[in-house]
């Protein structure tokens, strides 16, 4: 069981520099008064919005991360970003093969990897995000996709690294606008699946990780899907661009994973 409850959002490609430092001035202010020990608040905005979302919240009170980063540290790489330009700016998380990326950009699960290992080289958190299509779900090869996005995505990270991870959980099928949210006990299913694999993976250490579920959480199947014991926490991208929104299925949420956390 973990000690605090991990609550993020993407914000995709939408907020301006502008926008993303009221949002998160907002986000700030409203959530103040929310012991940290028992919440990590994640926001992950746009690249050009990056410096002045670091500059607007500390990592101890919102931490910030990346949509995407290339695996090497500098070359003839055009319109990638390099890790010593988000180490620059003080960015706490990379975000790691999101289905938009996988299957709009093609990225695969061996340039997923390099982005892993680079991330933890540079002493970034990597979250990785892996989910299952429809047709894959309809084949009912689900959970063999699953084990295989976390065995290959994390092939060579080292038992001492482990623990820095994070995992998101989000089938392609229910992100986005024309998503399906996944039931709760779907998604609890799924998430002991990937937490098998990195049990095989890692033993014991992999109790440490963090397994987030995300696509089409909003307020109400939020609660739902926090009592569950395989979800560690929400990764959510419409119904948290609201600041004030976000808030709500916050205050929602976090008594129910404190009463979780006492009952386990
Ligand atoms: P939605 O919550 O809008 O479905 O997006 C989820 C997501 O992609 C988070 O990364």
């Amino acid at each position: 069981m973990k000690s605090k409850i991990y609550i993020g959002t993407n914000t995709k490609m939408y907020k301006t520099i502008a926008d993303t430092v009221s949002y998160l001035k907002e986000l700030k202010e409203l959530t103040a008064d929310i012991d940290r020990n028992l919440m990590e608040l994640f926001v992950i905005p746009s690249y050009t919005a990056l410096k002045s979302a670091r500059e607007t919240v500390s990592n101890d009170i919102i931490k910030i991360g990346a949509q995407n980063m290339c695996w090497e540290d500098q070359g003839q790489f055009t319109g990638e970003i390099s890790p010593l330009m988000l180490k620059e700016i003080g960015i706490d998380i990379i975000e790691i093969g999101h289905s938009e990326r996988r299957h709009i950009f093609a990225e695969t699960d061996s340039q997923l990897n390099k982005k892993v290992i680079a991330a933890l080289k540079h002493g970034f958190t990597p979250l990785l995000c892996v989910g299952e299509t429809l047709e894959q779900k309809q084949l009912g090869i689900s959970d063999d996709c699953l084990s295989i996005q976390i065995k290959a995505g994390l092939n060579g990270v080292s038992k001492d690294d482990a623990s820095k991870l994070w995992i998101a959980y989000e089938p392609v099928w229910a992100i986005g606008v024309n998503g399906i949210p996944a039931t709760a006990e779907y998604a609890d299913e799924k998430q002991g699946v990937i937490k098998n694999a990195l049990k095989e993976l890692f033993g014991e250490i992999s109790d440490d990780i963090p397994v987030l579920y995300g696509g089409s959480v909003n307020l109400d199947n939020a609660t739902k899907m926090i009592r569950k014991p395989n979800i560690d926490g929400l990764f959510i991208g419409r119904s948290a661009w609201d600041a004030s929104n976000f808030n709500n299925i916050i205050r929602q949420v976090l008594p129910l994973f404190l009463e979780k956390r006492k009952a386990s």
